[in-house]
Parts: C-alpha cells; sequence; structure tokens
C-alpha cells in the first residue's frame, strides 16, 4: 500500500518528497498499468467518448488541501480516465493521421520528465542538446538535406509550419507586408492557414490552388498565380507544398515546384508532417524526390515516427536562418549565451523552457534499429494498398482517392443510387457515408475519419499504426460493407 500524501505534511518540514519505496510502488505500479494498456489494447474499443455531464459529475472537483494515497489515483485515472480515453494508437485506428508510439518512447518522456531536463540551452543540458542535434542530422540525412541544415524539436506539425512560414516571412519579405503572398494547395492543413493568420496575414495573401488529376498541386496553376500577382504588383514569396496530404495523402510535384521557386526568387516550404518519415521506405523515398531541395520543412515524429506526442520537428536548409529569426539575448540570460558550436535550441524557435523531446526518439530508434523502422513503414504502405484492393471488391463501394503513401478514400454508393444515368444524389450519398461512419464509430471495433475530395464527402482510411495487420484492415473493410448495405436499405436507397 502506498502512504497518503496527506501524511507527509508535519509542522515546518513541508517538502514535495516521495519515499523511494514509494516511488519504486508506484513505477512499477505504473508499468504494470502501461503493461495491461499495451498487451490488451486489440481487445479494447477504439472509440470511447463521454459526454460533458458525464466528465463533470466524475471528475470535477476542487483541489484537495489534503493529498491522497498514488495506489487510489492510478485506481482512478484507470477507472474514469482510460476507459473515458480513444486509444489512437489501437490498431484499428485509421482515422486522420493516427499515432502510435512505443513503450520504450514513453520510458524516454518518463526518462527526460523526471530529470526535469531544461532543453533551452546548451549550458542547462549540453548532453541533451547533443542528442537533439544528432537526432536532427538523422532526420537531415534520411532526407537528402545538406550539411548545412539543421532544425529543431517543437510541439507538432502546427508548430513546424508555423516556424517555416516565419522564416519564409523573415527571409523573403522582411518587414510585414500587406502585399506578400503564399501559395499552397487547396488541400494544405489547416494549421498553414491558421499560421498564416497568427502571423498577420489576410486570407486573401494565402492563394489556395486547384489540384491536378492525381490530387496534387497544379503547377500550371501556381505558375499563372505567381505571373498574375507579380503583374498586379502583389509579392509573391513563399510555397507551402504537401508532402502527404492530410485528406489523399497526395505528394505534390515536388522538383516542378522547386524549379519554379527557384526562377522566382520564393521560398519553399514542404509540409511533410505526415509523409515525410516515408523516406525510410524505397517507394516513398521516390515519391518524395525533391523534397530535399526545400528551404523548409515541418515533419513529425509523432505520426509516421512512432513517438509518443509531442514530437514534431522543424528543418530549415541552413541551420543560422532559425537562428537569425528567433536569437535574442536578454541581459538576465546574458550567462547562457550560446554560439554556433554550442547552439541553445531556444534560438531555434519560439520556446525558451522546451522539454527534452529528443530523447525519446533517440531512446526508441537506438534500441529497435532503423531497420525495424524502415520494415514497419513498408508494412503500413501495404497494407493502405491492401485495404484499396479488399475496398475494391467490396460490394457498392467506390475509391475517389487511390492510395497516396498510406490513404486511400472512398465513399458507399448503393445499387440503387448508381447506374441511373443521372446526378448522383449526393446529398443522400453524404447521409449515407456519415451513418456508416458513425455506426463504425459506435461499433467500438474501429475508427476511420471523413473529408471532403473535390467537395464529395467521402470516407478516409490511413494505415500508420506499426501494430496494424491484415486482420485489422480485413475487420475495417468488412465493417464499412455490413454497414453500408444496412443503412443502405434502412434509408430505402438498398
Ligand atoms: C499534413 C499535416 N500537416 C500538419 C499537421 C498538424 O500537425 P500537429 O497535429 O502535430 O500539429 C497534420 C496533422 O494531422 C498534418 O497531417
Amino acid at each position: 500500500m502506498f502512504s497518503a500524501g496527506a501524511g507527509r505534511v508535519k509542522q515546518g518540514e513541508v517538502t514535495l518528497e516521495t519515499p523511494p519505496d514509494e516511488m519504486r510502488q508506484f513505477g512499477h505500479a505504473v508499468v504494470e498499468s502501461l503493461i495491461r494498456h499495451y498487451s490488451g489494447l486489440p481487445n479494447e474499443r477504439v472509440v470511447n467518448v463521454a459526454n460533458r455531464d458525464e466528465t463533470e459529475a466524475l471528475l470535477r472537483e476542487p483541489p484537495p488541501e489534503e493529498g491522497q494515497g498514488l495506489e487510489q489515483l492510478l485506481r482512478e485515472f484507470e477507472q474514469k480516465v482510460v476507459p473515458r480515453t480513444s486509444h489512437v494508437d489501437h490498431p484499428r485506428m485509421f482515422a486522420f493521421i493516427p499515432g502510435s508510439g512505443t513503450f520504450v518512447g514513453a520510458m524516454g518522456d518518463a526518462l527526460a520528465s523526471g530529470y526535469n531536463i531544461y532543453a533551452g540551452t546548451w549550458i542547462e543540458s549540453s548532453a541533451a542538446h547533443q542528442i537533439e542535434l544528432v537526432v536532427i542530422d538523422w532526420f537531415k540525412s534520411w532526407l537528402g538535406l545538406p550539411e548545412t541544415a539543421g532544425g529543431t524539436l517543437v510541439s507538432g506539425g502546427s508548430v513546424a509550419n508555423l516556424t517555416g512560414l516565419i522564416l519564409a516571412r523573415e527571409r523573403r519579405l522582411g518587414d510585414m507586408r500587406q502585399d506578400g503572398v503564399i501559395y499552397t494547395s487547396e488541400l494544405a492543413h489547416s494549421c498553414i492557414d491558421r499560421g498564416a493568420r497568427i502571423l498577420g496575414f489576410r486570407p486573401e495573401q494565402l492563394c489556395k490552388l486547384q489540384i491536378d488529376a492525381a490530387f496534387r498541386l497544379d503547377i500550371a496553376a501556381l505558375e499563372r498565380a505567381v505571373t498574375e500577382d507579380v503583374a498586379a504588383g502583389r509579392r509573391p514569396f513563399c510555397v507551402v507544398a504537401n508532402a502527404g496530404a492530410t485528406s489523399t495523402g497526395s505528394i505534390d510535384p515536388l522538383p516542378e515546384i522547386a524549379d519554379l521557386c527557384e526562377e522566382h526568387g520564393l521560398w519553399l516550404h514542404v509540409d511533410a508532417a505526415y509523409g515525410g518519415f516515408a523516406v525510410l521506405d524505397e517507394r516513398g523515398r521516390q515519391l518524395l524526390e525533391g523534397i530535399e531541395r526545400a528551404d523548409s520543412l515541418a515533419l513529425d515524429a509523432h505520426k509516421w515516427l512512432y513517438t509518443p506526442f509531442e514530437a514534431g520537428c522543424v528543418l530549415a536548409r541552413e541551420v543560422h536562418h532559425l537562428y537569425d529569426a528567433f536569437h535574442i539575448l536578454p541581459e538576465y540570460l546574458v550567462d547562457v549565451a550560446g554560439g554556433p558550436s554550442h547552439p541553445n535550441m531556444c534560438d531555434h524557435g519560439i520556446q525558451l523552457s522546451r522539454s527534452c523531446r529528443a530523447l525519446k526518439i533517440w531512446l526508441a530508434i537506438k534500441h529497435f534499429g532503423l531497420a525495424r523502422y524502415r520494415a514497419v513503414i513498408s508494412r503500413t504502405m501495404d497494407l493502405a494498398h491492401y485495404g484499396q484492393e479488399l475496398l475494391e471488391r467490396t460490394p457498392g463501394i467506390e475509391i475517389v482517392s487511390p492510395v497516396a503513401l498510406s490513404v486511400v478514400t472512398f465513399r458507399y454508393v448503393p445499387p440503387s443510387l448508381r447506374g441511373t444515368g443521372g446526378e448522383l444524389d449526393e446529398h443522400r450519398l453524404e447521409e449515407i457515408n456519415d451513418e456508416i461512419r458513425r455506426r463504425i464509430w459506435d461499433s467500438g471495433r474501429a475508427m476511420l475519419s471523413s473529408t471532403r475530395v473535390r467537395g464529395l464527402y467521402v470516407l478516409r482510411l490511413c494505415v500508420v499504426n506499426h501494430n496494424t495487420r491484415r486482420a485489422d484492415v480485413e475487420e475495417l473493410v468488412r465493417l464499412v460493407g455490413e454497414h453500408g448495405a444496412a443503412v443502405a436499405a434502412e434509408l430505402g436507397s438498398g
């Protein structure tokens, strides 16, 4: 039994320390809890949602004046929190961009947190800084970036993309200007809109261009828009290319975009938050050709590199671009001033106080070895193709965008709604497919998500998790087929 925290509050010697035996017991109990979580995951429900009334009733309370025992608190977490948490690391989680961490990565986080490593300055964490430099050099080399490149770990893709936009503005516009224009495709992630807004750009300064037949930024449309904007006296300065669009997985034509950026002096930022680590697979590497020409890049190790949240990364072709954009040295920090050979990570981004995100990435890659990451990433890509094959064989399913990286989009079209020669009733199809999605979520067996592709409501399968196997993909497709037929019959569209 763990003693209650209250027992340690004695007159004159108040501490927040935990006795070694209690640490040991609690640590073991937490690890046992995680072992139960990992080993039981495939049998758990994927989607576990509670309504606000329920969570309020369960968890609303004032902070207790006296402490409680750790055993009781762990039980409370397991009984109240875990059952109301959807498992994004579940093998049948196919919605959004899933993220499956590893136990080793989680322990890396525990160590970083337990040692309370302050990863803002070299002086306060030299070796942790070195580990971050090493991890970033690994990423650089996988992507084919030059020696001059560098980066920093951030919370996720959103902040990595915001940082890339900051670099673009600093290097190409200098002061904020109302006539600067950023170009991207209509499939850009919403964090690009948010990043532009945070920086003070108006919505019309973010030009969303049409996509081509392969769901990639239409290069002719880009060329046209840049020429027209220049003629109209505007100032094109940046292109944000997708290296794995969230909705379709498609990769913009990176070499052609890089040529165009070079020709017009535009900054090329690549959003590779989802797709970047596919370079570890030979097919992915070929698809991502041209990524090495980016001026800046966003990556998300908490997606396809199996790191527990949060683990984003921004890379810059010239590391000094990060330093130039972010370095400020106030008088109260002169004692920890860094330099090019001993950089302070706080000089490369938005955060001053930072946790050591590098440790969980470093620990897991060193433990598992790169070959296992390659094999797992390749398997997830294979499984997406397998999913498409199964979907194509399922009556009623129409593929809308074929597999790109590891995403496929599709919809269920009941026989009664097709082949009539006329227009499909899109409203009806949306109703049916949304109901299929909802029923699959309710079943708890799997989770997939919806999006719009060329204005059509579609269901979307994204395979990323390392624990997903063929049987999981088969079950998802079976659920879609069964629910599709049932919903269509009930709505009189069968
Ligand atoms: C292509 C792309 N960019 C950016 C993001 C945002 O990343 P994060 O959620 O880590 O902030 C995502 C998230 O799904 C994404 O798919």
